[in-house]
């Protein structure tokens, strides 16, 4: 029995992705109908009863976002659709814009009336370009069958969406550096407080959520919470759709109920790894994530579960590593990453990738120095303490976590 399930993904391959007459016959747009009959209050509330905690990374709460967001003074706010999707192995929304383009928009425009905005934002990645004319057409036939624009369905909701990319930076996800790339600036993070939710996107309230974020708001609408209540485990409930690639016999995105195993993952659903080689690690929620070692497969993909053992879910991205590969080549790759990807704003980040780089070479090579280790966890700590934003601040989750499981690369055991 197929062990992924499909009420996020519900609509994939369901309807011809360019045409909103196809997507209202087969129920679209009633999450937003539904939310227009509703007091802001009660769209808030059915978020929280959910449970659904953001995608985009940090897990912060859907309905305690929202609230804040709607309890912000102004008469002008803003809704951004984060679908900048920089982390590495992450590619499960960009099958939402490519397969559901319109239950994002229904999901925006649901978060917009929520929390009380007048305009919505969805920022593309550089490299999904190509999906801009698509987004394009779904917001342009929206407008058309009175959707999106004034007076939305006969009600005083007036709401637009725009669609911007950026230049191609991975920090750009992060919520502040992506308001700087869209007022046309250079995408780095900016100091906080303020807080974007008080002085976000030309100084106005801004609300960032994440492409699946907001495509669970369309389900919660549409089905009620219940719905998405009666999947996954009791601590953890609900659906999660995830990237998986690397080294599987079946990469791609999957939807999935919480609580399945991370074996369950691995090999029954993305079909095992090719050649039955053996597993030397996995890496959860993209380069920023945790790694973990063969011993923790039989961990429940769970928020909680994950966390006691050190593991988070992050992008939702599971990327696979077989025995080809060394923990230290591993994690020199993804020093690389963060080398290219600091944007060199703050000293702790742009400093410590160099140096963190330099000594995981001398490793690889064999030439080490007596102080190395100890300076590779402390500069690794203090990055993760000292950087100005999340990318430094995680820049060495997967260090951290293979000194705690791999003690043995590292001379420590
Ligand atoms: C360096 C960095 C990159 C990020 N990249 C993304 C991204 O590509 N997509 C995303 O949704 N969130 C990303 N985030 C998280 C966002 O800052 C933000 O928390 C998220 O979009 C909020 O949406 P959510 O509440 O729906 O999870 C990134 C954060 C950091 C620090
Ligand atoms: S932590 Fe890195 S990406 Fe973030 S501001 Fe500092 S240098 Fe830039």
């Amino acid at each position: 029995m197929s062990k992924t399930v499909s009420l996020i993904t519900e609509n994939y391959n369901k309807y011809n992705p360019d045409s909103i007459d196809e997507y209202i016959n087969i129920g679209g747009f009633t999450g937003l109908k539904n939310a227009l009959n509703m007091s802001s209050d009660e769209v808030i509330n059915i978020a929280k009863a959910s449970k659904v905690m953001g995608r985009g990374g940090a897990a912060y709460p859907l309905g305690r976002k929202w609230e804040q967001a709607r309890s912000v003074p102004g008469d002008n706010k803003v809704v951004i659709c984060n679908a900048d999707e920089g982390e590495p192995c992450t590619f499960k929304d960009r099958s939402m814009l490519e397969n559901d383009p319109f239950r994002l928009i229904e999901g925006m425009a649901i978060a917009g009336y929520t929390v009380g905005a007048q305009n919505g934002y969805l920022y593309i990645r550089e490299e999904y370009r190509h999906l801009q004319p698509k987004m394009k057409n779904a917001i342009k036939q929206a407008k058309e069958k009175g959707y999106l624009g004034n007076n939305i369905l006969g009600t005083d909701f007036n709401y637009d969406i725009h669609v911007y990319s950026g230049a191609g930076a991975y920090v750009c996800g992060e919520g502040s550096a992506l308001i700087e790339s869209i007022e046309g600036k250079s995408g780095r993070p900016r100091i906080k407080p303020p807080f974007i939710k008080q002085c976000g996107l030309n100084q106005l309230p801004t609300c960032v959520n994440n492409v699946e974020t907001l495509a669970i708001g369309t389900a919660l609408l549409t089905h009620g919470a219940e719905k998405y209540l009666s999947y996954g485990t009791a601590e953890c409930p609900g659906t999660k759709v995830i990237s998986i690639a690397g080294n599987v016999n079946k990469p791609g995105v999957y939807e999935i109920p919480f609580g399945l195993t991370l074996r369950e993952i691995i090999y029954d659903i993305a079909g095992g790894v090719p050649g039955n080689k053996k597993i030397t690690l996995f890496q959860l929620g993209g380069a920023s994530g945790k790694i973990g070692p063969p011993s923790l497969l039989d961990t429940p993909y769970a928020y909680d579960d994950l966390h006691k053992v050190g593991l988070v879910i992050g992008s939702g991205a599971i990327l696979v590593i077989d025995e080809n590969m060394s923990v230290l080549e591993f994690l020199k790759s993804i020093q690389e990453f963060f080398c290219h990807e600091s944007c060199g704003k703050c000293t702790p980040c742009r400093e410590g990738n160099k140096q963190i780089a330099h000594i995981l070479d001398r490793l690889l090579a064999g030439t080490q120095k007596d102080t190395d280790i100890s300076t590779l966890i402390r500069l690794a700590k203090l990055m993760s303490q000292a950087s100005f934003c999340g990318l430094g601040e995680t820049a060495q989750s997967a260090l951290l976590n293979a000194i705690r499981y791999f003690p043995e690369e590292f001379g420590l055991q």
